[in-house]
């Protein structure tokens, strides 16, 4: 599938699934806790605080995203970038838990067709519900569920007083013959054998600066699933710099590169069609 493919399907499921597809919100938010938009769920978190009406119960994005954390990790990992989108489904007091789940499984295997036993999943410490819909109702075996704590499994790690709440995860396994191949390799493990896929956020509280929790006014879901990564895996690359549309851009970076100093003068034009992912620029 190329990248503008996987993001018509992605949107297009959840639309079938009465999902209302928004527009990207902008990069730079007017959000005074951040300069850049970090996550598909930045413009709804008034309305997961019930203090605004959500644009529908149920809505779907392709979230265009910042995270100056990651800088450090941008070309060391396969998958890590600073700029990045974020195709997610988000639920204001409509499906919960068992709906998240039911979609995310049902697009990832039955509509991408990525096999279900390279698929392993995370839930939180003490999350027996999600872990009992994804054994019993979905059928991931017990030992391809992994419970983790606040710093893999609770979003977002760092404490706030927006929503947050527990997650689960779907990672792909590259099998045990990448990564560093320790024998207690799994899903939490830093090394590029596992591959977080999609979080699944419930978001049920705020979070006073002293750690107290305030339920919402109604539970929601929030699910973030990286782009980068899933064109990487969908077009079978080693690093998501090598999709279709990543690897034009670096090969015309490249070209105007090599060209001779007295010529640095040409720089790369935002009006080039073949450099204009179309949803980005429109
Ligand atoms: N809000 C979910 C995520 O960014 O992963």
């Amino acid at each position: 599938m190329k990248c503008q493919e996987i993001r018509d399907s992605f949107l297009g499921f959840f639309e079938e699934r009465g999902h209302r597809i928004m527009p990207s919100a902008p990069l730079v938010t007017d959000d005074p806790t951040t300069l850049f938009t970090v996550a598909g769920m930045q413009p709804y978190i008034a309305a997961f605080r019930g203090e605004e009406r959500p644009p529908a119960p149920r809505v779907a994005s392709n979230q265009k995203c910042a995270r100056m954390g990651d800088l450090e990790r941008v070309g060391r990992s396969a998958t890590h970038h600073t700029f990045f989108e974020m195709l997610g489904n988000f639920s204001f007091g409509d499906y919960f838990k068992q709906g998240a789940i039911e979609f995310a499984w049902e697009y990832v295997v039955d509509v991408l067709g990525i096999p279900p036993e390279r698929l392993w999943i995370t839930v939180y410490t003490d999350d027996d519900e999600s872990e009992e819909i994804w054994n019993k109702q979905i059928g991931v075996p017990l030992e391809r569920i992994v419970r983790l704590g606040r710093g893999e499994n609770w979003w977002p790690e760092e404490r706030w007083e927006g929503p947050c709440g527990p997650c689960t995860e779907i990672h792909l396994d590259n099998g045990p013959e990448t990564g560093c191949q320790a024998a207690n390799c799994g899903p939490a493990c830093d090394c590029d054998r596992f591959v977080e896929l999609w979080n699944l956020v419930f978001q049920m509280y705020t979070e006073a600066p002293d750690g107290t929790l305030t339920e919402l006014p109604s539970p929601g879901v929030d699910t973030g699933m990286g782009f980068e990564r899933l064109a990487m895996i969908l077009q079978n690359k080693n690093f998501s710099t090598e999709t279709d549309e990543m690897w034009q851009i670096i090969q015309r970076t490249s070209s105007v590169r090599s060209r001779s100093p007295g010529r640095t003068g040409e720089a790369i034009s935002t009006t080039d069609a073949t450099l204009r992912p179309t949803w980005l620029f429109g």
